[in-house]
């Protein structure tokens, strides 16, 4: 059942209760020449023959590759791969790429729309928590570097985001839970009323579908600031909120320790206290307890604290070396201040250790 739909740029959003059906239909795929799904088995093997089933419906006989699971699958040369499998079945301008994932699979894919003949429609089923509430949401698509992260790319929206909470019942629990962070983050930035209501959600939810309406709440905030800033001048950075300090956690573990969204949900807390330490007065007790039972133990007592906010330095979204720190002084009170104290982002560390630890 389709709850909603909106319109951001040149995409319509779209969520609902095992909806996707519905809204390929109304998309006219039969007027495309050709159509070609890009998936993971692991996410095929869940969801695929529904998908598969749906485009043959519209009368459509669907191409379909899968890629492989992971990050690393973010490269140049999985991206060549998929623009021979392109050109090798004749897709031109009018075909579209169909896409069902996460923020992977996604990422890359709605790249090869981008690049393909300068550029052809695609449409996102993105199949985590974390691509239904950010990753399809502004249209930024990219592959990765050894260099770095998302370091080609372009900013190219999908004709449509199609968000269906039948798809989430098959995610892994500590997926859903770093999703869950991005969602929360959404709920610090816009008021207590909705970040209240995200933290107040059960820790396992087996049943996304009755959260739709709080979930399309979440993902509103990240396609207002879009909306305002689609091409990150200013109001977008706020979508920072926790990554500055998540960013040098996941660098500092090397990766291996926490998902994105986990180290996010660390970063989330330590701002309350940088914030504290800035005059914010509101009162952030209980965030611990939210984000806590959601993360891998966190060992912060053994952490080199020098080092770790040296890595908040190599922050991508800094400028000239000045970091500007999201800082949330309350439910949807967020300020950008450019440049922290190193006295002060210390003495927080410490409280975050202490409590943490
Ligand atoms: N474009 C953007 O604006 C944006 C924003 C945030 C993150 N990202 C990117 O998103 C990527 C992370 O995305 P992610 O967290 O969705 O990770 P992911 O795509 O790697 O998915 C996580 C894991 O869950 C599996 N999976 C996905 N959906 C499933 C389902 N419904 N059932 C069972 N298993 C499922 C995947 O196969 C994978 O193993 C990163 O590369 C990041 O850079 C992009
Ligand atoms: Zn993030």
């Amino acid at each position: 059942m389709i709850l909603e739909h909106i319109e951001l740029n040149k995409s319509r959003v779209t969520f609902g209760n095992e909806c996707f059906e519905e809204v390929l239909r109304e998309l006219d795929l039969a007027a495309y020449s050709a159509c070609f799904i890009i998936s993971q088995q692991k996410i095929w093997d869940f969801h695929g023959d529904r998908l598969a089933a749906a485009v043959k419906a519209c009368g459509v006989e669907p191409k379909i590759r899968m890629v492989p699971d992971g990050e690393s699958t973010k490269n140049l040369g999985v991206f060549g791969e998929l623009l021979h499998w392109l050109a090798d079945h004749r897709a031109d301008r009018r075909s579209v790429v169909l896409v069902l994932g996460g923020g992977v699979v996604g990422d890359l894919s709605g790249f090869v729309a981008a690049a393909y003949m300068r550029g052809m429609d695609w449409i996102y089923v993105p199949t985590t928590l974390l691509s239904q509430q950010d990753a399809s949401i502004g249209g930024k698509v990219a592959v990765n570097l050894p260099h770095g992260k998302n370091l080609v790319g372009h900013f190219w929206d999908p004709r449509a985001v199609i968000i269906d909470s039948s798809v989430l019942a098959t995610l892994p629990e500590r997926e859903v839970n770093a999703g869950y962070m991005e969602f929360l983050k959404h709920g610090m930035l816009e008021s207590e009323s909705l970040y209240r209501r995200v933290a107040d959600l059960p820790v396992a939810v087996p049943d996304w579908s009755a959260h739709m309406p709080l979930l399309a709440e979440g993902l509103k905030v990240k396609v207002r600031v879009v909306r305002e800033d689609p091409f990150e001048k200013g109001l977008r950075k706020t979508l920072n909120l926790g990554h500055t300090l998540g960013h040098a956690i996941e660098a500092y573990t090397e990766y291996k320790t926490f998902l994105h969204g986990e180290a996010v949900g660390l970063g989330l807390i330590y701002v309350t206290m940088v914030a504290k330490r800035l005059g914010g007065t509101y009162d952030w007790t209980g965030l611990e307890d939210v984000v806590r039972p959601r993360v891998p133990p966190v060992g912060c007592a053994a952490w080199d604290r020098d080092k770790m906010l040296d890595l908040t330095l190599l922050d991508k979204k800094g400028v000239s070396g000045i970091i500007s720190w999201i800082i949330p002084f309350a439910p949807g009170k967020v300020e950008i201040v450019k440049g922290v104290d190193r006295a002060v982002l210390r003495d927080a560390l410490d409280e975050f250790v202490e409590v943490m630890a």
